[in-house]
């Protein structure tokens, strides 16, 4: 099966399926050691345990981690979230400079997003990830974590109403 046939598998997955059921590898660890500065990002796919249903296959969930302005690199100064869009599930892209969204979304944004090319989804990551455009529901799934040194630890996902 080709990745993109895969790929939209997991995408028509029903979400508490896809969070839920396959479950998360635990304690997956990324080297954020390149995340020295606000708005620097990191993208990494989350692997899980489950199969998808008629295959063989254990997908990968297209995640990002990101500093944000001002923060230690504490655990409270990162953003760490799929990148699954919460409207129909394309594949979200970051955009540091909000100038660089305008020019190819024609949207306009104050600060660094997560913007989804199909149906001009924008997520500031200011806010939390909160829908500044399009028809999005809510902000992209994020995760728990653990910073240790250099290292993020992905626990699972965040509790819903963070
Ligand atoms: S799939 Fe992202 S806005 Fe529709």
């Amino acid at each position: 099966m080709d990745r993109r046939r895969l790929l939209k598998l997991l995408f028509s997955l029903p979400w508490s399926h896809l969070f839920t059921s396959l479950g998360f590898a635990q304690e997956l660890t990324v080297d954020s050691s390149s995340l020295r500065s606000a708005w620097d990002a990191l993208e990494f796919s989350l692997p899980t345990r489950g199969t998808l249903p008629g295959t063989d296959k254990s997908p990968q969930i297209p995640a990002v981690v990101i500093r944000l302005a001002g923060g230690m690199k504490t655990e409270d100064a990162l953003f760490v979230a799929s990148r699954i869009c919460p409207h129909e599930r394309c594949e979200l892209l970051y955009f540091k400079d909000p100038n660089q969204l305008q020019q190819i979304f024609r949207v306009r944004a104050e600060n660094p997003v997560l913007a989804c090319p199909c149906h001009l989804s924008v997520f500031d990551l200011r806010q939390e990830g909160k829908v500044i455009n399009g028809p999005a529901p809510r902000p992209p799934f994020r995760f728990r974590f653990r910073v240790q040194g250099n290292k993020l630890m992905i626990l699972g996902l965040e509790e819903p109403g963070r």
